[in-house]
């Protein structure tokens, strides 16, 4: 066991997972929430209630503005990047619709798209290469050969820190007609994003990993001209309610039930942190990820997954041993060192079956805000003791 019998790490290496700890303003917003803002937002005309409905508003506009999104009404709060994920997916196929997915997918992605295919959507999968990097070109491929309603893809893989090249994709989606649908749960927050500039049609992440959010609250940004079917209706407070149909405006259509203003405040305090010091932060994540590779790679047996060192990819660093297991890994990882990795396919099979690890599964170490040379260089020493001893 480490030293003390806290759970809490003495390194934490699962910001793929989540992203811990928090910033200072993220723990206060939330905070704030529960003591000074416990009205419901929209739900009532009095103080409180109302200073929770501006302070979302702030919120929002925040979150906006780090994603380039010109209007924020146009970026809807979720409970997670899965339930935004149904949502872009659910709300814009139907059965007869053809679509085009990397093969790098999360469940998040690969569930909702497997369920859609047995009500008679078409999923053609494109293979990504053994770094987990789909081509533009196979892609392109199958776009030409059949009417197309979308394109899906990642925008970085929880498994090999790829990022792809979605920009591109969204060219050519949009040359065929189709619509660009991104899951960028480990994208935003770990690199710039800026929907203007990418061009995509839906985006997709969570608020707790890159965002620096607590969990329970994600967002999807959907463009303007998307027409998406609503999947949960309910209450949305405002006016309207003798109206049996969700109403047509933004965010509201989408936002059905009372937000989770804890966490909708964290999360714009997340946005807000990243904003000054995102640059800086992500320089920092990519030099402790190339430590980390570089260092993997001196160790015998191990084989790193995904693009090479110096590479651009976000701060998420895979790998396998040719003789010990995963799982194994990382249970020596937590209670021999204290330090939290997670291992297994991590609710990306489609993404093992790529790169040829699905029978395995990998020991994934998750670079974030908080971390330091000096965990790097302590996991570094607990996987060459583990993997000799
Ligand atoms: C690529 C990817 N997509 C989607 C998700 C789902 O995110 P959430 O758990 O916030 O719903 C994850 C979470 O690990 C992920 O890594």
């Amino acid at each position: 066991m480490p030293a003390s019998s806290s759970p809490r790490p003495v390194a934490y290496l699962d910001h793929g997972a989540t992203s811990w700890p928090k910033p200072e303003q993220v723990v206060h917003a939330v905070t704030r929430a529960l003591t000074e803002l416990g009205g419901n937002p929209g739900r009532g005309a009095y103080a409180m209630a109302l200073a929770a409905s501006r302070a979302i508003f702030e919120s929002r506009r925040t979150c906006a503005e780090l994603l380039g999104v010109p209007d924020s009404r146009d970026l809807i709060f979720q409970p997670s990047c899965t339930a935004g994920c149904n949502l872009m997916l659910k709300g814009t196929l139907k059965p007869g619709d053809r679509v085009v997915v990397g093969s790098m997918e999360h469940n998040a992605v690969a569930r909702p798209l497997e369920h859609l295919a047995r009500t008679g959507v078409e999923v053609v999968v494109v293979q990504g290469d053994r770094t987990g990097l789909v081509d533009p070109d196979d892609v392109e491929r199958e776009v030409r050969a059949a009417p197309t309603r979308a394109v899906v893809c990642q925008h970085a893989s929880n498994l090999t820190g790829t990022i792809q090249l979605i920009g591109d994709l969204a060219d050519i989606a949009h040359e065929h007609g189709a619509l660009m649908l991104v899951d960028g749960a480990q994208g935003a927050g770990h690199v710039d994003v800026d929907i203007r500039v990418l061009g995509i049609d839906a985006y997709a992440t969570s608020g707790h990993k890159g965002m620096l959010g607590p969990q329970g609250v994600g967002l999807l940004y959907l463009s303007p001209d998307l027409d998406v079917q609503t999947q949960v209706q309910g209450g949305t407070g405002g006016g309207g309610s003798e109206s049996p149909d969700m109403p047509i405006e933004r965010p509201d259509r989408y936002e059905a039930g009372t937000a989770n203003t804890p966490g909708i405040l964290g999360l714009g305090a997340g946005a807000a942190f990243l904003i000054t010091e995102g640059a800086r932060q992500h320089r920092r994540e990519a030099e402790l990820a190339r430590q980390l590779i570089e260092g993997i790679s001196t160790i015998p047996g191990f084989r790193v997954l995904g693009p090479p060192a110096g590479a651009p990819r976000v701060p998420i660093v895979s790998a396998v041993h040719d003789r010990v297991d995963a799982d194994r890994i990382a249970f020596a990882l937590d209670r021999t060192y204290g330090i939290a990795a997670r291992a297994g396919l991590h609710c990306a099979p489609w993404a093992h079956r790529t790169i040829g690890t699905v029978d395995c599964g990998a020991i994934r170490l998750g670079i974030g805000w908080g971390n330091t040379g000096e965990h790097i260089d302590l996991a570094l020493r607990a996987l060459r003791d583990i993997v000799s001893s």
